[in-house]
């Protein structure tokens, strides 16, 4: 099989959208970060299923890491990911470098507010500014019909469907389900950096929140409901945890009410060793 054809420059990703454009193609994008799983690939499956062409971009974007952050241990490994995307039944790969994203005198940030200000907003300030850049300039650079992003990283979902609604980006976005391993933990690229018994712990975290869910889709107290599930993580060895917190599953505000009257998403985000987990789940209102 030949390997799958990559880009580096913006010219020659968009030379071959549009070639595929005009022949009347419709093309979709799958944005990563590389060290891809699963969760990935059922992106390019998400995008094959209504598009001709699915191309994906590989790009650890340093504007969403903070200096303490893991920006030099995160995984990379294009030849392994290549492969992966093209067994997936990916059609083209932009990776780019950080000079052809960000040439020397880049001065444009893109900044959402409302939905990106609680949660991830507050514990990682630099986050959504630099997601919503990198992701502004790959779907301009790319021009797709659609792209897709999980629904693990809800909040930055929101974040990106906001931005390209505000600035009338003609790309839809699609949203695909969260895969998870069969323990039921979120299948992320940051699990490679969990020791064999962080992971075993890490499997916990999805079982203490659908405890809490089915408490509160029963009809149970929101706010106990919450505190003990702290508790249960904090006693499965997490430490420390970010949140556990009930928000509104559109605009993302916080639930403040006694028990649930809307439609919800539980979000988690705590730490195992130097590893931080995110996840987050659908909660129906009774
Ligand atoms: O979710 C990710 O992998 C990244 O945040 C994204 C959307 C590729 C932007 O760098």
């Amino acid at each position: 099989m030949t390997p799958l054809p990559i880009v580096r420059t913006v010219a020659d990703l968009r030379a071959q959208v549009s070639a595929w454009k005009r022949a009347g193609l419709r093309v979709g994008l799958v944005p990563t970060m590389g060290a891809l799983h699963a969760g990935h690939l059922s992106l390019v499956t998400l995008v094959k299923r209504e598009h001709d062409k699915c191309v994906a971009s590989l790009f650890v974007n340093p504007k969403q890491f903070a200096a303490h952050e893991d920006l030099d241990r995160y995984p990379r490994d294009e030849a392994g990911d290549a492969a992966l995307l093209q067994s997936a039944g990916c059609d083209l790969l932009f990776a780019p470098t950080v000079d052809v994203m960000y040439p020397t005198g880049f001065a444009t940030a893109v900044t959402v507010s409302g939905v990106s200000a609680p949660l991830e907003g507050e514990m990682r300030p630099h986050f959504f500014g630099g997601v919503a850049t990198v992701v502004a300039k790959l779907l301009l650079q790319c021009l797709p019909d659609a792209a897709a992003f999980g629904e693990k990283d809800y909040q930055q979902l929101l974040v990106i469907r906001k931005m390209v609604a505000d600035l009338d980006i003609p790309v839809e976005i699609l949203a695909g389900e969260t895969v998870r391993e069969p323990d039921g933990l979120a299948m992320s690229s940051r699990n490679a950096y969990l020791t064999p018994a962080q992971r075993e712990t890490a499997g916990l975290l999805n079982v203490i929140a659908r405890d809490a869910i089915a408490r509160i889709e029963a009809g149970g107290a929101i706010s106990p409901a919450l505190s003990e599930a702290k508790a249960a993580l904090a006693a499965a060895g997490f430490s420390p945890i970010d949140y556990v917190a009930l928000h509104d599953a559109t605009t993302l505000a916080e639930i403040r009410t006694p028990t649930l009257q809307q439609a919800a998403r539980l979000l988690v985000a705590a730490h195992l060793g130097g590893t931080r987990l995110i996840d987050n789940f659908a909660v129906r209102s009774v």
